[in-house]
């Protein structure tokens, strides 16, 4: 059975074709990072815009990419939330469209619910039940999956997402944007002890995240640093992997603790912030030999098709119902509500 993908919730378009016997037969991404930054942040009706030229060619992409025509789909899935509206309506109307024209079902997918399996594109696959550490530009959870649909928030970021402190600390570093990626990078040349800060609510024993307070520490010792130019670079580098270190250290931390209150022994991490090196070196070393960990490949830990085309096809596997002919989005969508 094949799946097509498609993937347009935020400022990346991402189609592919996914089939249930042979895996991912082909993806392609448009990302509108360079649309954006200009802006310093996505700016929804653009996006909007950008998703609908991007859409055709690049579902003709994935099907020349994989010898497959139109006729072959078996099903076509979409994120139908959380995300921007515009957005979440531009894949949803080309998917409910092209599912109607080829008389195949429709499937909205969660886009968290995408992400939490997308570990599961790789050869190594996590089994049920695994705790999953969900770290995106616009969440931070950590979720207790016993099964396909079977979620339970044990925490989350009660302000900013761990993707957001990163790229709002980049953003006043002038950094640019995604600021992320470049934060990381920074950091790979600094020192991680040089710059004391907080572990915010690391020592508490609730399981939810608080990064705005960390966001504003290191906001304000950049604001505070009076030294030269020369030495500028240096702090920089310095407070970016000192930043960098606190927001692992939390992630790292709270994880242990839900695993050692859930006693599960397999930890996924996906989403955007789960791409950063460090953060997988910490997860890797820090947590022990009988915590089995699994990660996306770099390219799908971001916002991709294929996540979502997989997501759709484990949910028809499993009965899961065509969407009608209206089209549905939810731009704020609760993950256990798909229980
Ligand atoms: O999952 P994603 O593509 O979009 C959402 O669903 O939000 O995540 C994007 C987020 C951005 O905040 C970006 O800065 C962050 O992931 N990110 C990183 C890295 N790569 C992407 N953060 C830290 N280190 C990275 N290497
Ligand atoms: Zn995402």
């Amino acid at each position: 059975m094949i799946t097509l993908g498609i993937e347009s919730s935020c400022d990346e378009t991402g189609l592919a074709l996914y089939c249930t016997d042979q895996g991912l037969l082909a993806h392609a991404l448009f990302s509108q990072v360079d649309l954006h930054a200009l802006y310093g942040g996505v700016v929804p009706e653009l996006a909007s815009r950008d998703h609908v030229r991007r859409l055709v060619p690049l579902t003709k992409q994935v099907c020349a990419q994989a010898n497959v025509s139109l006729q072959a789909i078996d099903a076509v899935a979409f994120t139908a939330g959380p995300g921007l509206a515009g957005a979440l309506l531009t894949g949803a109307m080309m998917a409910r469209g092209l599912a109607w024209a080829l008389q195949r079902p429709a499937l909205g997918v969660h886009h968290l619910e995408g992400h939490l399996l997308a570990p599961m594109l790789e050869e190594q696959v996590p089994q049920f039940p695994f705790l999953c550490l969900l770290v995106s530009g616009g969440h931070t959870q950590l979720v207790a999956v016993a099964g396909l649909g079977e979620y339970q928030l044990l925490g989350e970021s009660i302000d900013d997402a761990a993707g957001e402190a990163f790229d709002k600390t980049a953003k006043m570093l002038g950094l640019g944007y995604p600021g992320g990626p470049a934060l990381s990078e920074l950091a790979t040349r600094g020192d991680a002890t040089a710059v004391d800060l907080p572990r915010p609510m690391l020592d508490r024993d609730t399981l939810d995240f608080s990064f705005s307070g960390l966001k504003t520490a290191a906001i304000t010792r950049y604001k505070q640093f009076s030294g030269s130019e020369a030495d500028k670079e240096r702090f920089m580098a310095d407070l970016a992997a000192s930043f960098e270190q606190a927001v692992i250290d939390v992630l790292i931390g709270k994880s242990r603790k839900a695993l050692a209150q859930t006693g599960l022994s397999t930890l996924v991490i996906s989403g955007g912030v789960s791409a950063n090196r460090q953060l997988r070196q910490a997860a890797d070393s820090r947590l022990g030999d009988d915590i089995a960990v699994f990660y996306p490949r770099l390219e799908f830990c971001t916002d991709n098709g294929a996540m979502i085309a997989l997501a759709g096809a484990q949910r028809l596997l499993r009965g899961g119902k065509s969407e009608d002919l209206a089209v549905g989005i939810r731009p704020r969508w609760p993950l256990e509500t798909l229980n």
